[in-house]
Formats: structure tokens, C-alpha cells, sequence
């Protein structure tokens, strides 16, 4: 299998790590929040077990750390069949996917992490496995090449996107449930952080919890990681228990703010307000001005921004809100000017 494509790291809201597996809720009932999806899936488990069927075909689309791969995973345990894993930019070509498939055990989850980046060629791969567990494959070359048709057992396929909008439509009908993860509530977050505490064995009070869900920017993941650098921060400043007031000065000292922004967030804000006038900036420009990758702008970034309220996606590109300038602190553009509000 060759190597998934690098993805530009930032400290604490990317990386798949040792921490996401301790911490990862291994069945449905451990799965905090995202209500509707979990008794959707529920109800979609219980009824393919009973008829002794796969599931049908699940995608999963949501900024990262929103619980997919474990959602993916709880999946596979509960209808208590295999996992396999791989993605999208790990499929190059037919016979990698072949490989794969032909040796499912009826049932399995096949999990395609990043799908949206499955090379294009191949997606049309997939619409005979999904549609009627069939797999038609050329053999031999020149005029003595035919096509042989590969029974597959049936199976479900679990695709992970943080793009819905670069799959394509045939691919994107072909998943019988369809799933968006949205951020979670902080209520929601302080219960996943109180969870991780007592797997890490971390002495945490009610406040505590309460002030990192608060800058966990709608992400479990990130909450995890806040816990962890908040403990540290506990047990080498304060008495080792993690209060309200051991968060926030850990979190100062991290440079996240009140409103959960970190220092990349309020560059790419600053960038917009100052350098482009309040914008529109193109994407592209605007990731050259903070020195960051655009995918991690675009996946990473930008949908706390615009959930916040604090930028605004125009048809020119990306706009600060006046939000934005009241949280950096800064007089919102002259009224006279061109309005984007
Ligand atoms: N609903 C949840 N309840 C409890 N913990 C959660 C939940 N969702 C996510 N987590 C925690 O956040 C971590 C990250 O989740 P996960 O790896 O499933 O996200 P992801 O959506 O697959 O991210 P990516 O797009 O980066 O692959 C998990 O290890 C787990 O500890
Ligand atoms: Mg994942």
C-alpha cells in the first residue's frame, strides 16, 4: 500500500495520534452527542443484524475530529463483523481496491478514510461493488483481453470526507445513509472531557470541564488535547487538579483564546481585517499571506470561523464580519467604503 500524502500538521487540532486511540469511544452508547445520527444508526444496525445483512453503504462528512473514524469503528463493533481500513489517496490502482474487497468476510466494514480523495478513475470501481456486490476486472491484454466478473461478498462501505463537495454525485448517491457531523455543544464537549479524564486518571473539577469545552471550538478532538496540555500545565503550576482557573492560564500561556481561537486562526482574522480591508481575499491568497497550506485553511480553519460568525464566504472569496474586528480589537472599516455586510 503506498503512503497517505502528508497532511500539514498544526500542534493540537490535526494529528491522528496515541491519544485518539486511548480516548476513542469504542460502542454507540459511549459516542457522545450527535443525536439524530446515533439513533439513525442505531435503528439501521439493529435492523440489518436481525435480517442477517450488511449494512447499507454509510457516509460520514464533517470537519476533522468530529468522530468519524471512531463512528466507523463503532459501526463494525456493533454489528460485530470485521474492520478494514484504508483511504482514498492509498487506492491507486483497480487491483488495490480488488485486493481489498475480494477478501472481505461477508459483512465487513470496508472503511475509505478521505474518499474524496480517491483518484477519479477509480471511483467508477466502486459503483458495481456498492450497487450489487460485483466486480468486473480485465484480464489479460491486447485481443485476448476479457472482462471477468468478481463475485464479492456483500459488505458495507464506510466513507470518511471532510468535503462533501469533491465527491461526486454518482459516488455520493451510492451511500444509502448519509451523514453530516456537525460541532458539538459545549455541555456535549465538558461530558467527552470528564470521559477523557477518567481514562487519563485526571483530577478535573465541574469548571474546570466547563472552561476547556468552552475554547474546544465545537471539536472533540481538540477538547482531548486542551485536557491533556491543561493537566500538564496543573501538575507543574497548581496543585495537579484541573480547576477553571488552571484552564484559562494554561490556555493563555497556549495562546488560545476566550472564544477558542489560537494563534493561526487570529492571523488568518488579522490577514483579512488588515492586509485585505475586511476582503474578499481569494483562498488561495489569503493562505499565502499566513503561511499555511489551503486545504488546512479550507478543512481545519475556516468552518469554526464561519460558524462563529467572525469571516463570511462571498462569491469573491472570504470577508471579515464586523465580529471579527471587535475580537481582534479593531475599528470596523469605514462605513463609506464598498459594503459587504
Ligand atoms: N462523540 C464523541 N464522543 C467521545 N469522544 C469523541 C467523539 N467524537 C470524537 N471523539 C474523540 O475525538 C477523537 C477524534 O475523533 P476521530 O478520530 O473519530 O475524528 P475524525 O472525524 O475521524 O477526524 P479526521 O477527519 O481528522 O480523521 C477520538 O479519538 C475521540 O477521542
Ligand atoms: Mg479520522
Amino acid at each position: 500500500m503506498s503512503e497517505i500524502a502528508p497532511r500539514i500538521q498544526t500542534p493540537y487540532l490535526v494529528a491522528e495520534d496515541e491519544l485518539d486511540r486511548s480516548l476513542r469511544p469504542r460502542r454507540l452508547e459511549e459516542f457522545v452527542g450527535q443525536e439524530t445520527l446515533r439513533e439513525q444508526l442505531a435503528v439501521a444496525i439493529e435492523a440489518a443484524t436481525a435480517r442477517g445483512e450488511a449494512l447499507d453503504h454509510l457516509l460520514l462528512a464533517g470537519p476533522p475530529g468530529l468522530g468519524k473514524t471512531s463512528l466507523a469503528q463503532i459501526v463494525a463493533a456493533e454489528l460485530d463483523v470485521p474492520f478494514v481500513q484504508t483511504a482514498g489517496p492509498a487506492l491507486e490502482r483497480k487491483g488495490d481496491i480488488a485486493a481489498f474487497l475480494t477478501a472481505l468476510e461477508p459483512r465487513s466494514v470496508f472503511f475509505v478514510d478521505e474518499i474524496h480523495r480517491l483518484p477519479r478513475t477509480l471511483e467508477e470501481t466502486f459503483y458495481p461493488a456498492m450497487e450489487d456486490h460485483r466486480l468486473p476486472i480485465t484480464v489479460g491484454q491486447g485481443a485476448g483481453a476479457r472482462v471477468v466478473t468478481l463475485e464479492l461478498p456483500p459488505f458495507t462501505l464506510v466513507g470518511a470526507t471532510t468535503r462533501t463537495g469533491l465527491l461526486t454525485t454518482p459516488l455520493r448517491d451510492r451511500f444509502g445513509i448519509q451523514a453530516r457531523l456537525e460541532p458539538y455543544a459545549e455541555g456535549e464537549l465538558a461530558t467527552i472531557v470528564r470521559r477523557s479524564a477518567g481514562i487519563l486518571e485526571i483530577e478535573l473539577d465541574e469548571d474546570g470541564a466547563s472552561a476547556i469545552a468552552a475554547r474546544s471550538r465545537g471539536t472533540p478532538r481538540v477538547a482531548n488535547r486542551l485536557l491533556k496540555r491543561v493537566r500538564d500545565f496543573a501538575e507543574v503550576r497548581m496543585e495537579g487538579v484541573v480547576t477553571a482557573h488552571a484552564a484559562q492560564a494554561a490556555l493563555e500561556m497556549l495562546e488560545v483564546d476566550a472564544r477558542g481561537l489560537d494563534r493561526l486562526d487570529r492571523e488568518i482574522l488579522y490577514a483579512i481585517c488588515v492586509k485585505f480591508d475586511g476582503g474578499p481575499v481569494g483562498l488561495s491568497t489569503l493562505a499565502i499571506a499566513v503561511g499555511e497550506e489551503q486545504d488546512t485553511i479550507e478543512d481545519v480553519y475556516e468552518p469554526y470561523l464561519l460558524k462563529e460568525g467572525l469571516i463570511k464566504r462571498t462569491p469573491r472569496g472570504r470577508a471579515a464580519t464586523p465580529a471579527a474586528f471587535a475580537h481582534l480589537g479593531l475599528d470596523p472599516p469605514e462605513s463609506g467604503g464598498p459594503s459587504l455586510f
